[in-house]
Parts: C-alpha cells; sequence; structure tokens
C-alpha cells in the first residue's frame, strides 16, 4: 500500500520548536505589562455556541457573514463555532459568572483563533490573539490605559515604530443618524456602488466606508463624516482621550475612516498600524464596546479592549531585528555509559536543583559523537562525567562557546562541589 503523507490544514500553521522561544519571549513580555496595570488572566473554551458571536460580533459582518468555522454538534444538535474573537467569549463568561456583580474586571487572553478568510502573509485562518479587556468602567481615562499599556508593550519588545490611529464611533443615537445621511448619500449616488456596498447600503452602510475597492474610494471620501454627527459628550470623550494620549508623548493620528469590522463598538475605536508587513499591517485593533454585556445577557455595563496578533507582531520583530538571542541549554553532560553515566544522570540532577538547564546525553555514544551533539545543543558548557575523570573523583569542564569564560581553557574539578562551581560560572 502506498504510504499516506499527511499535511497541515490550509492556513493553520505548526508552531515549530526553533520559534518556541520567541513565542514565550511575546506573551511573558505583554504579560509583565498587563500585570504592571493589574490585569487577570482568563481561559475560555475554543468553542463558543453560535449565537455569542452572531450576536456579540453582528450579522452584517464579514466575520460572520464569511469567515466563521461553525458546525452541528452531532449528539445533540447544538450550533457551534470555533471562536474568531475572544471578545465575545469572555463577556459571556464573564456574565455566566456574575464577574462584574458590583466591581471591575481588567482581564487578558491568549490563545488561537479561527476565521475562514484566504491565506496569505500575515493573515492565517488560526491565528493567536494575545488581548484585553476592561470591564466595568466607563470613561475616556481607560480607553487611554490601553494605549499607554500596548505603547509599553511595542517598546518592551522592540517593534520600532508603529502608527496609532484612533477614531470615535460615537453615540448609538449619533451613529442612527450618521446611518440615515449615509444611506440618503449612497442612494444618491446608487450607480457607483460595488456589489458587497450594494448589498450592505441597507443593513451596515458604515462598512462600506471600509472598502478597499479603488474605483469607490473618492465616493467613501466625500461620504458623510460621523465626527460632524457628534454630540457635546461624544466630543468630550474623544477630546479627553486625546489629551490623555498626548500627555503621555504617544503621537496619533485621528482617522474618519476607520470602523473595524466588529459590530459592538461605541465611542472609541483603535489601530496600530506597520508599514513594514505589506497589506496585513494592523499588528493590533481594539475599542470600546458599551452595548456588548448587555447584549450578551448581563446587567449593562461597559467594557473596553485590544487584541494583537500574535504572528504579525512576530514577524515585525523578525523584520527589525529584535528577536532575542537565547539558547534553550545551559549544559551538556556527557558519559560513558554504565556507572559514569549513573554519576552523570545524579550530577545533572544535582545542576537542575540550582536552576540550570541541562541535557545529559542519552544512550551511549563515542566522546566525539558526544560532542557533536553538545555542540548542536547551544549548551556554553560541557561537562566530561567519564570514566577517566570519575576515577579520580572530577569531572571535566569546558565552555563551548564565548560566555562561559572561567572555562575557557577545560578544567578539573572537583566532582564534591561541582554543580555549584558550574552554576555560578554559568550565572556570570
Ligand atoms: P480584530 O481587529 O478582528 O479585533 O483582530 C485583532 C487583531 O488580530 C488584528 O489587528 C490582527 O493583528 C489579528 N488578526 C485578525 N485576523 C487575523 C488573521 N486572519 N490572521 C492573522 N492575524 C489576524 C478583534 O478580534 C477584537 N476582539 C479586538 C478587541 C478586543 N476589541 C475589543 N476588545
Amino acid at each position: 500500500m502506498a504510504k499516506e503523507k499527511f499535511t497541515g490544514v490550509k492556513g493553520m500553521n505548526d508552531m515549530l520548536p526553533q520559534d518556541a522561544p520567541i513565542w514565550q519571549h511575546v506573551q511573558k513580555t505583554c504579560v509583565g505589562v498587563l500585570e504592571a496595570y493589574g490585569y487577570q488572566e482568563i481561559r475560555t473554551p475554543i468553542l463558543e455556541n453560535t449565537r455569542v458571536f452572531t450576536r456579540g460580533v453582528g450579522e452584517v459582518t464579514d466575520i460572520v457573514e464569511k469567515e466563521m468555522y461553525s458546525f452541528t454538534d452531532s449528539m445533540n444538535g447544538d450550533q457551534l463555532t470555533l471562536r474568531p474573537e475572544c471578545t465575545s467569549a469572555v463577556v459571556r463568561a464573564v456574565n455566566e459568572h456574575n464577574l462584574l456583580y458590583g466591581t471591575t474586571q481588567r482581564l487578558w487572553y491568549c490563545g488561537p483563533m479561527f476565521r475562514h478568510e484566504r491565506p496569505q502573509r500575515g493573515r492565517y485562518r488560526q491565528f493567536h490573539q494575545l488581548g484585553a479587556e476592561a470591564l466595568g468602567m466607563a470613561g475616556p481615562d481607560i480607553d487611554a490605559e490601553m494605549i499607554l499599556m500596548l505603547a509599553r508593550m511595542w517598546r518592551a519588545l522592540g517593534v520600532g515604530p508603529v502608527k496609532l490611529e484612533m477614531n470615535t464611533l460615537g453615540a448609538q443615537n449619533e451613529r442612527q443618524a450618521h446611518r440615515e445621511a449615509l444611506i440618503a448619500y449612497f442612494e444618491a449616488h446608487r450607480g457607483e456602488l460595488d456589489e458587497d456596498a450594494e448589498r450592505r447600503l441597507y443593513t451596515n452602510p458604515l462598512r462600506i466606508l471600509d472598502t478597499k475597492n479603488p474605483e469607490m474610494q473618492a465616493l467613501v471620501e466625500a461620504a458623510p463624516k460621523l465626527l460632524d454627527f457628534l454630540g457635546s459628550e461624544s466630543r468630550a470623550f474623544l477630546n479627553r482621550l486625546e489629551e490623555l494620549v498626548s500627555a503621555a508623548g504617544i503621537e496619533y493620528l485621528i482617522n474618519p475612516r476607520l470602523v473595524r469590522g466588529l459590530d459592538y463598538y461605541n465611542h472609541t475605536v483603535f489601530e496600530w498600524i506597520t508599514d513594514k508587513l505589506g497589506a496585513q499591517g494592523t499588528i493590533c485593533g481594539g475599542g470600546r464596546y458599551d452595548p456588548l454585556v448587555e447584549m450578551l445577557g448581563g446587567r449593562p455595563a461597559p467594557g473596553v479592549g485590544f487584541a494583537m496578533g500574535m504572528e504579525r507582531v512576530i514577524e515585525l520583530m523578525r523584520e527589525v531585528g529584535s528577536v532575542p538571542v537565547r539558547t534553550q541549554t545551559d549544559v551538556y553532560v556527557l558519559h560513558h555509559g554504565g556507572e559514569s553515566q549513573t554519576a552523570a544522570i545524579a550530577l545533572s540532577e544535582e545542576l537542575r536543583d540550582l536552576g540550570v538547564r541541562v541535557i545529559t546525553h542519552p544512550g551511549e555514544a563515542s566522546i566525539k559523537s558526544q560532542m557533536k551533539k553538545a555542540d548542536a545543543s547551544g549548551a556554553a558548557l560541557a561537562v566530561f562525567a567519564t570514566a577517566d575523570e570519575l576515577a579520580n573523583g572530577t569531572v571535566g569542564v569546558k565552555a563551548l562557546r564565548a560566555g562561559a569564560s572561567a572555562y575557557a581553557e577545560q578544567t578539573l574539578e572537583p566532582l564534591e562541589g561541582a554543580a555549584a562551581k558550574i552554576a555560578a560560572a554559568l550565572a556570570h
């Protein structure tokens, strides 16, 4: 029988061991910043009832209309969906567990999301988001805090300059008045609408502003602007946000055409964009979603949040050369099998007790071949727990690369106390 070759699902990537350090570094760095602002982790299941997203994200959005992986649970007929985003799922969980009862919540999450999009550089069908949601806090100070927190993450990760664009979607009644003006405007220019715009004219005219069609740019450019429909409260909200962001020395652009692809937003929306990743240059998006908690069955409570695309952030870091080099192994222990192996394992355990990352050579092989493995492991030091050394009550220690300078020359250490000496040399 011919051997069958298996491949992963299109648009879904394996994270290989050589990529693990950068993924861990990004998450660790961002979580360090999130904790500095009082955020706590929440994990929700990858599957939710489909209604969580149709209700939360909105029926007339690209995500719900064409990108969700949905199926019927064959056991009980439930309609389920692989989460395309996590804000709706977090709000579902917060409501279900009454986490907003008389208090506020600052939450973060990190994990895979699923959207059936056309795969290309920076756009995948399984991708990873690291995001945060601040619930129960109504003021623009919290929106500003999100922006400051993100600016701090970009600095800590060293992603280089990224552009911040912000906009306001105002309050419900202002959006309604703007929507009516938009419909009237596009109706008056019906002949210039493409198929997508025609379809959205009465269901989601705001999204027409987001069109990528070059032939509609002039039309969209001249369309009524929501900014002109804002009342004094919405203006004050945006002004205060701008004040706080400016006071922190963060540059931004108000982009009146930034509407975002999800329906739950009101007031602030924002995106961080790089020009180094081609068409998929948005590394992070977010905004305020005051209606969502109630829309998903909770008592009304305001919310604001963001999510960054981890693949895009990592690719940007590679692009600007800010991926830190970090070896996975400190010490490789070589031996001659038998009693020498027993001693090697005991010494390795002692080293690990002291926080050293150790690979003990598996099985038996010539010292020459073990040295090749030691070198390839990236370890800083080779430790020879070989029969002849042990017979003298010693082990040999040799630096494999620049760094652990105490052992630039191969050195014999008394077995007793060797682990402590090696750990100390590595700490320098
Ligand atoms: P979003 O703009 O749909 O917002 O996604 C946020 C980020 O996820 C994007 O800026 C992008 O970096 C990344 N992303 C989205 N789709 C893909 C894809 N197919 N492949 C790779 N990366 C992708 C949300 O999901 C909202 N839940 C954000 C939010 C949180 N708003 C408030 N709180």
